[in-house]
């Protein structure tokens, strides 16, 4: 079968299209032959390498030569052991532990896959995993009125967390590149700010909730940022903010009657089914911003990594 490997971190020009052995499922796993995997920041950090914590696993080459977590397929094979599918399910799930999605086919723990909605196309549901579990769980403190802030907010997870913060009835200001302004308020947020203009924490501005994508300021500058009472969450960004977050974070928060730290996110399928079903509701929108074939992974990688994409870049394999 085709797979996009690499075998040393680096840009997109260590990924080559391989033909490799087809994958047999171990106890407890199934085999995908994947229609859709879209691309998040999680598989550009593997690729680079970098943030650090990209390396857990891997320090000096990648742990796995196939990246692509979040997957959306037909069952082909199931291993011993298996329930919950047989041949011909059509699945979708985040498979962040064994990654692969940039192939035909690839392995998962079944307990990382639920059944794909038929009102959702592989594609739209290859997007919500990873995303979603990020938008729902970052987005739960954004009650009716309240102030919320999302920085990074014009990509995947953004995309979902300025729609679910909306539909909490908060007043979001998103946060990303002069480029995504337009496609931000389309998706309701009420300001944007562009952040290689304007540093948020230094608007005068004081949010009851910010949630943060990509951190990398100083404890300091993110309480600056908060209400008295509001609370700072991070997703992703420099090892050492994260570092500096649960430690210096953690106390700074204490003493100033604020909440600073980093949201640890609950993955699997009843963590990302919530938002799924509002999709197929048509209360949340997803954005795919394009759907590319395996051989044009290292450009969509780019596109995602470099910050071009407005919403989600699906891979669809076959
Ligand atoms: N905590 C957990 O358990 C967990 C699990 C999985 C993933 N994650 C993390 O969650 C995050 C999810 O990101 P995603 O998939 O939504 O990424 P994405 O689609 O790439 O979106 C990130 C957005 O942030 C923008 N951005 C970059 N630098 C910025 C800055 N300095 N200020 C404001 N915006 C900036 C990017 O645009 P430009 O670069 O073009 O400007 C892009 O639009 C990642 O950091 C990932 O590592 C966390």
């Amino acid at each position: 079968m085709k797979a996009v490997v690499y075998d040393r971190y680096g840009s997109p020009d260590v990924l080559r299209v391989e033909d490799v052995p087809m994958p047999s499922p171990s106890s407890g796993q199934v085999r995908v032959r994947v229609a859709a995997t879209s691309i998040n920041l999680s598989d550009w950090e593997s690729l680079r390498g970098s943030p650090a914590y990209a390396r857990i696993g891997g320090l000096r080459r990648p742990a796995r030569r196939t990246l692509g977590s979040d997957i959306a397929g037909v069952v082909d094979e199931v291993g011993d052991g298996v329930t919950r599918f047989r041949p011909g399910d059509e699945v979708y799930g985040d498979n962040l532990a064994l990654m692969g999605g940039f192939a035909e086919c690839a392995l998962a723990p079944e307990t990382a896959l639920t059944h794909k909605p038929a009102e959702l196309t592989f594609a739209e549901a290859s997007t919500i995993p990873q995303a979603g579990v990020i938008a729902l769980q970052g987005t739960k403190p954004a009650t009716q009125g309240s102030r919320v802030l999302i920085n990074g907010a014009g990509g995947g997870s953004g995309s979902f967390a300025i729609q679910l913060a909306k539909r909490a009835g908060a007043h979001v200001t998103a946060v990303d590149n002069d480029g995504k302004q337009d496609f931000m308020r389309s998706l309701g947020a009420d300001e944007v700010i562009d952040y290689r203009r304007d540093d948020f924490t230094r608007t005068g501005h004081a949010y009851d909730l910010v949630l943060d994508l990509v951190a990398y300021r100083s404890v300091f500058a993110y309480r600056r940022a908060l209400a008295p009472g509001g609370s700072y969450k991070c997703v992703g960004g420099t090892a050492r903010t994260l570092l500096r977050l649960v430690s210096v974070g953690t106390v700074v928060g204490r003493l100033t009657g604020r909440s600073l730290g980093v949201l640890f996110v609950k993955q699997g399928p009843s963590h990302f089914e919530p938002l799924a079903d509002l999709c197929v509701r048509g209360e949340i929108r997803v954005e795919i911003d394009r759907v590319v074939a395996l051989e044009e992974v290292p450009a969509a990688l780019a596109h995602v990594g470099e910050g071009r994409a407005l919403g989600k870049v699906v891979i669809a394999p076959a």
